[in-house]
């Protein structure tokens, strides 16, 4: 039997690498699934590649960090499939300036992509939850959230910030919509090779051999989605606010 048979979720940053693996893995598991992200030329172009292969898809030119845009793809959401079952928050950006280095306007446009977007997710669905009755909400993090990322080097001040505020707000919001039946949780990449990195995708394995323990030393976007195919499933009806780090053993 299908995991996700007749539910209905919103990915965001569906487009690319992990918020496209993990729309394409709830769709072959029987999701509806509406796919946002702000890149519309990418979003037409993969979503009519899974509507070609018959999968249950639908896009939304989305920029998490605006809350009308919001509006509008939760909108196109109960339009198409009458509901919200589950939500991702998955769209994000990383920039490697340094404390020291970083413009104020970086700092902003970090914080409003990572981490005001999963506010925003949040504050416009949970009502549609609550009339629903239950809710799944998946928020991608980052094991930079516990890590500090790149923190000898100091790399990505911006970035680590950001998921540390949504580690914060998971547990917040699970603690707060249990009642509810709407439950929260979190995932926690390590290196996944995905357009994120750029140049650096083709030399991941190499730069992580001596952090990351398990071979081939990163992860794919498939590797994250079964993570949240868990979460989203009702099989994870007892699971709220937890933290799963999906990154080869690399923080142990
Ligand atoms: P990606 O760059 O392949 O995909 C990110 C997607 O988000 C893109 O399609 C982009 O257009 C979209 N996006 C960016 N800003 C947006 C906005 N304002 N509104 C709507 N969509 C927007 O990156 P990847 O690797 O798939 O990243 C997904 C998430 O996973 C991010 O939150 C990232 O921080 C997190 N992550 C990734 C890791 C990795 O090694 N790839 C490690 C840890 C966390």
């Amino acid at each position: 039997m299908s995991r996700l048979e007749g539910l209905t979720a919103i990915v965001t940053g569906a487009a690319s690498g992990i918020g496209l693996g993990t729309a394409r893995l709830f769709a072959e598991e029987g999701a509806n699934v509406v796919l946002a992200d702000i890149d519309e030329q990418l979003l037409k172009q993969e979503v009519d590649n899974l509507q070609s292969e018959g999968l249950s898809v639908t896009r939304s030119t989305l920029d998490v960090t605006k809350k009308e845009a919001w509006a509008h793809t939760v909108q196109c959401a109960l339009n198409t499939y009458h509901k919200i079952d589950i939500l991702v928050n998955n769209a994000g950006i990383h920039r490697p300036d340094k404390l020291l280095d970083t413009e104020l306007d970086v700092w902003h446009n970090v914080m409003d992509a990572n981490a005001t977007s999963v506010f925003l997710g949040m504050q416009q669905t949970i009502p549609h939850m609550q009339q629903l009755g239950k809710g799944s909400i998946i928020n991608i993090v980052s094991v930079a959230a516990l890590t500090g990322s790149g923190a000898a080097a100091g790399n990505g001040t911006a970035y680590s910030a950001s998921k540390g505020a949504v580690r914060a707000l998971t547990t917040h919001a699970a603690n707060h919509f249990a009642k509810d039946q709407i439950r929260v949780n979190a995932i926690f990449p390590g290196p996944i090779k995905t357009p994120i990195m750029g140049e650096r995708q083709k030399t991941i394995a190499e730069r992580n051999k001596d952090v990351v323990p398990l071979p081939p030393y990163y992860g794919e976007a498939r590797d994250i989605a079964y993570g949240a195919l868990y979460f989203a499933s009702d099989e994870s009806r007892f699971v709220t606010g937890d933290e799963l780090v999906i990154d080869g053993g690399s923080v142990r």
